[in-house]
């Protein structure tokens, strides 16, 4: 365990990301030194572990009080709205995606926080990007208002470091594939569902075209990629907006073929919707040379190794 003084509030506590990162900072750091937050209901994996606290990171004054009566010296800020979601309503999504991020940087800034956490995403990207291997520094020209928000949220992050010293990190994760807490309304979800379609009724109807493939990584790396990061010296740190990270890249059809080796049965039919048109907006493979020289970053998982996880654990569940 890390002995120190820090004191660690996750906002966003409670979903797909919140829960793991919260379950392995209590880990790291003791229980009663990571806050759990959220607008949801305390999520039952965290229930028992540490603190839980019932907030709405767009109410600015709530969460300054929150972070002065705790004396938090670190946020890792996970709430959002995402891709497919973010879609249906991108009002909401540019709201609360750039509100909630300004009211952490601010309080950062104004109460000397040590650190400040808070993850983008490939979706930076557009159609103009290159697709393979997509540098850390190029085309970026989003085309959704979740990417939108991640790159506006970026710069503001890079000016805040910048402009006022706060400590602030992030990681442009790709899609994430878990089996503890259930997907938030992304276009990579697809790779979660496949999973429990596999066990549930050996055939799952994927949302995607058979070709598209998409930079993803298992949980277990983005869990650790972030705690690398926040724990790395800040001298290492010289991507001051957000880290292109990389773990694998795969197309619905050969996450169907991996599946396959462990359940033949296995069929695999595709009707694509209105994510097919997200998903060819966004880059295929993530060049992360940057992660790699600065702070050691390496993942360890690919997709069969993956594959052979998720699906024990799925079927442990099931039993
Ligand atoms: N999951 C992925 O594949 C993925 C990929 C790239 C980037 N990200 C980013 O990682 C972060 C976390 O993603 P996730 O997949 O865990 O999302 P999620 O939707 O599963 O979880 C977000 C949590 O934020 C909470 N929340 C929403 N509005 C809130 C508010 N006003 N106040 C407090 N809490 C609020 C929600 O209740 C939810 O529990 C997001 O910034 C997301 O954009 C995720």
């Amino acid at each position: 365990m890390v002995m120190a003084t820090e004191k660690i509030l996750v906002v966003g506590a409670c979903g797909q990301i919140g829960v793991e990162l919260t379950l392995q900072l209590r880990k790291m750091y003791g229980g009663s030194a990571v806050i759990a937050s959220d607008l949801r209901e305390e999520h039952p994996m965290l229930k028992g572990t540490g603190p839980y606290i019932s907030m709405d990171i767009m109410n600015k004054e709530t969460f300054h009080v929150l972070v002065l009566r705790y004396n938090i010296t670190q946020v890792y800020l996970l709430a959002a709205i995402l891709s497919a979601t973010g879609e249906k309503n991108p009002h909401l999504a540019w709201t609360l995606n750039m509100g909630s991020l300004l009211n952490v940087l601010e309080v950062a800034r104004e109460e000397k926080l040590h650190k400040v956490y808070w993850p983008s995403s490939i979706a930076v990207f557009g159609p103009n990007s290159p697709k393979q291997d997509t540098p850390q520094h190029t085309i970026m020209e989003p085309t959704t208002v979740y990417g939108v928000s991640k790159l506006a949220g970026e710069r503001w992050c890079e000016y805040f470091n910048h402009r006022f010293g706060v400590d602030v990190r992030s990681l442009r994760y790709p899609g994430l594939i878990s089996y503890k807490s259930a997907p938030g309304g992304g276009t990579t979800d697809y790779a979660i569902e496949i999973y429990h379609e596999a066990l549930a009724t050996q055939k799952y109807e994927c949302f995607l075209s058979e070709k598209t493939y998409l930079p993803m990584m298992y949980m277990p790396d983005a869990i650790r990629s972030t705690i690398e990061l926040m724990e790395a010296d800040a001298s290492r740190i010289s991507v001051r907006s957000s880290y292109n990270l990389g773990g694998m890249s795969f197309s619905p059809k050969e996450i169907g073929a991996s599946i396959q080796k462990h359940i033949p049965s296995f069929e695999l039919s595709y009707n694509p919707d209105f994510r097919q048109q997200i998903a060819d907006s966004w880059p295929s493979s993530i060049d992360d040379g940057a992660a790699r020289e600065d702070w050691g970053w390496k993942p360890a998982y690919d997709l069969d190794r993956m594959t052979e996880d998720m699906l024990k654990n799925l079927a442990a569940e099931v039993d």
